[in-house]
């Protein structure tokens, strides 16, 4: 097999794939989900289980070694166990993303198929916060099934969105959330996706974080991964981490390492690009993938899919051509 497919034009190895398994959820998060008719796609739109297991195969046979589902919310697919169990029979690392309510549904396909690994999106501490985000009161259910997945040794991340004049305030709750459990919390800066009412106004950087937390506890800087797109910090004597996620603030594209394959199989080289590679057409019609794979991986620009400004506060919104946060699967 080709080993030079995935090398893009900067020599960045894409060696790891996020594939999107729906666009719909079971959440209402307001910097995810446009306002308006929610236009789910029809099941025939979807990749199959077996579109899905035949396209992770291709790429891990291309170098691939990381591989982690998202939505939407992946666990409202109804084959979502089926395709855990099929994509845990591949030679990667296999992850998730997910809102975390219907974890304790899960737990047993996520523990039988070696899953060591998962990120919960959660950002807000409190019940009535969550619920302005969610416009659900999930709240309790979501904090148990954390405790039941940190029960089973599992590393579990906690993605919060970082909006001003909604995190400042939540700031130390989260960082007391790591004093006495293994969680890692990141803190990830608002980006712009279509329908979120972004603005540059509404981005708190991570400097600006780290001296809110820095003003109250003793921090520390730790060892961050190769191809990590978190910053990681914690407090001295906490038992979890801390992270900044600062695509915003100082991008991190040099060393991107990602594809992502949308639920609808079109192939994305980056999270904010406009162009897409439709990989499910081309599989249906029994066309050869390597050459659009080989495309999509020439086309990636060196930063930002070529759309935003490294000035967060210059980007302009309203210019940039992309999917919806949930219609790509982040
Ligand atoms: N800005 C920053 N992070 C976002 N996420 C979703 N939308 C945005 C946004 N506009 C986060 C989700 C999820 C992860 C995949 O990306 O909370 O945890
Ligand atoms: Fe990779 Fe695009 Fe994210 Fe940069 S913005 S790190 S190129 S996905």
């Amino acid at each position: 097999m080709n080993h030079h497919t995935l090398k893009d034009r900067f020599g960045r190895f894409h060696d790891y794939l996020r594939i999107s398994l729906t666009d719909s959820c079971n959440f209402r998060c307001f910097y995810c989900m446009p306002d308006g008719p929610i236009n789910c796609l029809s099941s025939s739109k979807l990749m199959s289980p077996e579109e899905i297991f035949s396209f992770a195969k291709l790429f891990t046979e291309l170098g691939v070694q990381k591989i982690r589902l998202t939505g939407g919310e992946p666990m409202v697919r109804k084959e979502f166990p089926r395709i855990v169990e099929m994509l845990s029979q591949l030679p990667i690392e296999l992850t998730l993303t997910t809102n975390g309510v219907l974890v304790d549904k899960y737990l047993d396909v996520l523990n039988d198929c070696g899953i060591r690994s998962i990120n919960v999106s959660l950002d807000s501490l409190d019940p009535e916060g969550f619920f302005k985000i969610t416009q659900r009161d999930d709240f309790h259910r979501v904090m148990e099934n954390i405790e039941r997945l940190i029960d089973c040794d599992m590393h579990v991340k906690i993605n919060a969105v970082a909006m001003s004049e909604l995190i400042e305030s939540e700031l130390t709750d989260f960082i007391e959330f790591t004093r006495d459990k293994p969680v890692h919390v990141r803190f990830i800066e608002f980006m712009p996706f279509a329908g979120n009412k972004w603005s540059s106004n509404k981005v708190i950087t991570a400097a600006q974080m780290l001296k809110l937390v820095e003003s109250a506890y003793d921090v520390v800087k730790l060892r961050d991964k190769p191809h990590s797109t978190a910053k990681k910090y914690k407090v001295i004597g906490h038992e979890g981490t801390f992270a900044f996620i600062t695509t915003m603030s100082e991008h991190f594209c040099g060393d991107c390492n990602r594809l992502r394959l949308t639920a609808d199989g079109k192939l994305k080289n980056c999270l904010f690009g406009e162009e897409e590679w439709d990989l499910l057409a081309a599989h249906r019609n029994e066309e050869d993938l390597i050459p659009i794979i080989d495309k999509c991986i020439t086309a990636k620009f060196e930063k930002l899919g070529g759309q935003l400004n490294t000035d967060f506060q210059k980007t302009d919104f309203d210019a940039i051509k992309n999917r919806s946060m949930i219609k790509i699967g982040g």
